[in-house]
């Protein structure tokens, strides 16, 4: 098969892992006789430095015309960037908004669970892990207050931000059916959380979601508060089969359950829109601070190349190839540093991604 891949490597550590997912990507075809064409696109800061905005309308159009966009990570340290004293709407994260708005990528997939061989970097006690997690969290990526209206006046001397949080049912019903999709694929339960204690629009989440729970009656699904989820999470993590939630209440929790695994350069994220079109990127960011050192690990981007052969491409096949390689390096004692413990074989990005194209 032929697959257009728009690149995005970004900003960072970027460029090395997304460097890496193609190694693995390559010999994907080699292997299964594909051809993946690639076409590199700017966002974030590195568009910022060539064209002084995080994305340009041409790049949208390379992303729109490709079959799938495979991102490393963008942005830069927030404090020492000179990327930071621009106005917010051309700063590297505009550029990511901007591109999910662009292509509608309304659902965004987060699995976080833990790694039999990684279990040791699990901060959690041996009791609270149990039998191990997994979990997929599904965010809505477009909505909410991420994208309303805002603000910021100043009223008789006084500076006021204003920044509105605004769902329609149409919004929460895509994103809701997508979830009780996805749990139907794995433990059948769904937990929608929300703050209907406080907020209109929990409230119509809340009612939507029951709408749509009623088409499927074969999906358990339960509704959580949002403060009392992000407790759970490090209390009782195994309770959780899909978490279903808005945006803002998604980008926190999903950064809490990646960290519980103890292991957050392993785990991968797809953005997905009504079409087989979606963007995969790490769910871990770009972390200035390493970049360049050939440290970073880039299996979260090798798996989210996995995710992009399922998904975007309906390979199963390769996309379990990519998986099992990646455990068996693992279970050969390979680690980058970020997951390193004693006894294991240190290794730093280029080499862990040779051995893993070299497993498939
Ligand atoms: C994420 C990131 C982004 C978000 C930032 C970089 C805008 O934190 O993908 O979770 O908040 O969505
Ligand atoms: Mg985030």
């Amino acid at each position: 098969m032929e697959k257009k891949v728009a690149v995005i490597a970004g900003d960072g550590i970027g460029p090395e892992i997304t460097r890496e997912a193609r190694k693995v990507l390559d010999k994907v075809c080699r292997k299964y006789g594909h051809t993946f064409i690639y076409t590199d696109v700017l966002m974030g800061g590195a568009s910022i430095d060539v064209h002084g905005v995080p994305l340009t309308d041409e790049a949208i159009e390379t992303a729109k015309s490709s079959d799938a966009v495979l991102m490393g990570s963008i942005g830069g340290n927030t404090s020492t960037s000179p990327w930071y004293q621009l106005p917010p709407d051309r700063r590297p994260e505009a550029g990511l908004l901007k591109i999910r708005k662009a292509l509608n990528l309304f659902a965004n997939l987060r699995p976080a669970y833990l790694y039999e061989e990684l279990k040791d970097a699990c901060p959690l006690r041996p009791d609270i892990i149990g039998d191990g997690f997994d979990m997929m969290i599904m965010r809505e990526l477009t909505g909410g207050l991420y994208f309303g209206e805002r603000r910021t006046v100043t009223e008789n001397g006084m500076r006021k931000a204003i920044d509105t949080l605004t769902y329609s049912e149409e919004e929460i019903r895509r994103i809701t059916v997508r979830a009780f999709d996805v749990a139907r694929k794995r433990r059948k339960k769904v937990t929608s959380v929300d703050k209907a204690n406080v907020l209109d629009s929990s409230r119509l989440w809340r009612q939507v979601v029951e709408e749509v729970a009623a088409d499927y009656p074969d999906v358990a699904y339960e509704h959580m508060l949002v403060d009392n989820c992000a407790m759970q999470l490090v209390m009782n993590p195994g309770q959780f089969d899909v978490i279903l939630t808005e945006n803002m209440f998604g980008d926190i929790l999903s950064d809490e359950a990646s960290m519980v695994t103890g292991s957050i350069g392993m785990l991968s994220s797809a953005s997905l829109n009504d079409t087989k079109f979606g963007l995969y990127e790490p769910s871990h960011g770009s972390a200035p601070d390493i970049a360049g050192k050939d440290v970073a690990n880039p299996i979260a981007t090798i798996l989210s190349a996995a995710m992009m052969l399922r998904f975007s491409f309906d390979m199963d096949e390769e996309a379990d190839a990519v998986e099992a390689a990646v455990k068996q390096v693992l279970r050969e004692g390979y680690r980058t540093q970020d997951i390193m413990s004693e006894g294991k074989k240190l290794v730093g990005t280029a080499q862990m991604g040779s051995l893993i194209a070299d497993r498939i």
